[in-house]
C-alpha cells in the first residue's frame, strides 16, 4: 500500500508559511492584496473563487472581489484589469477561468500585467518557466512539485511522465519537472502505446481530465502517482483521473482525490501574491 501525500496537510503549512511572510510585510506596513475577478455565474467558478476569498483571509493578504454579470463585455473586462494593473494597492490579479463564451480568455491574460500574474498564465510568465527562471509559477502545476518535494522524493533523474498537454497543468508541470532535472516525457490523446510510457514512469502526473483513466497496468511498481484529475461523476462525486484503489497497492507515493493537489492550488496562489508583492515592493 502506498503512502497518502496529505495535500491538505501540505497546503496548510504553505498557507501558514505565506502567513508569516505577510506578517512580515505588516512591519512594514505592507498589505498583500488580491483582486478576484469572476464573470458570470459558473457554480464551480463561484466555489474556487469564495475558497481563495477565504484563504486570502487566513494569510492576512487582503482582497478585492469583483463579481460581473455573464452579459459583461470583453471590453468592460478589460477596461477593469486596465484599473487594477493601474491600482498600485493591489498586487495579483485573478480572473476565474474559464470565461463567458463571448470573451476572448487570451486577450484577457494577456491584459494583466505580468508582475501582478498570480496565476502564472501570462506568456510572459511562461515563458521565464519554460527558461527556468520564472518567479510566478501557475498555481497547480508548482502544487505538484510542492507535494513530491515535501514527500522527500528527489526528482533528479527520474523518468517523468506527464499525461495532458494543457496550457494550465500538462505543459507548465512538465517544464518544472525539467528544471528539478527529471526526464520528462509528454503524453496526450494521441500518443501510441500510453500503458507502456506510463509504465516507465517513475514519477506519473495524471492531467487528462479523464475519471480513472490511469489503471494498475500502466503503473510501475514502486512509482510516485499525482493525480491532477477533478471529475466530477454521479451525485457530484469527485473522482481523479487515477484508478486510486488498485493504484495505490503498486504506487510508493499517491496523492488522493479529493485531499490531494486541489488544495495546493490555492496554497500556491497564496504563496505568488506573497511574492509579487514583495517585488512590487522591492523587497528580496
Ligand atoms: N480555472 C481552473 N483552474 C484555474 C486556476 O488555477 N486559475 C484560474 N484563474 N482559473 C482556473
Amino acid at each position: 500500500m502506498a503512502n497518502i501525500i496529505d495535500g491538505k496537510a501540505i497546503s496548510a503549512q504553505i498557507k501558514e508559511e505565506a502567513r508569516l511572510e505577510a506578517v512580515e510585510l505588516a512591519k512594514k506596513n505592507i498589505t498583500p492584496c488580491l483582486a478576484v475577478v469572476l464573470v458570470g455565474d459558473d457554480p464551480a467558478s463561484q466555489v474556487y473563487v469564495r475558497n481563495k476569498k477565504k484563504a486570502c483571509e487566513l494569510c492576512g493578504i487582503r482582497s478585492l472581489s469583483y463579481e460581473l454579470g455573464a452579459d459583461t463585455s470583453e471590453a468592460e473586462l478589460l477596461e477593469l484589469i486596465d484599473r487594477l494593473n493601474a491600482d498600485k494597492e493591489c498586487n495579483g490579479i485573478l480572473v476565474q477561468l474559464p470565461l463567458p463564451k463571448h470573451i476572448d480568455e487570451n486577450k484577457v491574460l494577456l491584459r494583466i500585467l505580468p508582475e501582478k500574474d498570480v496565476d502564472g498564465f501570462h506568456p510572459y510568465n511562461v515563458g521565464l518557466l519554460s527558461i527556468g527562471k520564472a518567479e510566478l509559477k501557475a498555481c497547480t502545476p508548482a502544487g505538484c512539485i510542492e507535494l513530491i518535494k515535501r514527500s522527500g522524493v528527489d526528482i533528479t533523474g527520474k523518468s517523468c511522465v506527464v499525461v495532458g498537454r494543457s496550457n494550465i497543468v500538462g505543459k507548465p508541470v512538465g517544464m518544472l519537472l525539467l528544471a528539478e532535472n527529471g526526464t520528462v516525457t509528454t503524453c496526450h490523446s494521441r500518443t501510441k502505446n500510453i500503458a507502456e510510457v506510463c509504465r516507465n514512469a517513475d514519477i506519473l502526473i495524471a492531467a487528462v481530465g479523464r475519471p480513472k483513466f490511469i489503471t494498475e497496468d500502466m503503473v510501475k511498481e514502486g512509482a510516485v502517482v499525482i493525480d491532477v484529475g477533478i471529475n466530477r461523476g454521479a451525485y457530484n462525486k469527485l473522482t481523479g483521473d487515477v484508478d486510486f484503489e488498485n493504484v495505490s497497492k503498486k504506487a510508493s507515493y499517491i496523492t488522493p482525490v479529493p485531499g490531494g493537489v486541489g488544495p495546493m492550488t490555492i496554497a500556491m496562489l497564496m504563496k505568488n501574491c506573497i511574492t509579487a508583492c514583495k517585488a512590487q515592493n522591492n523587497i528580496k
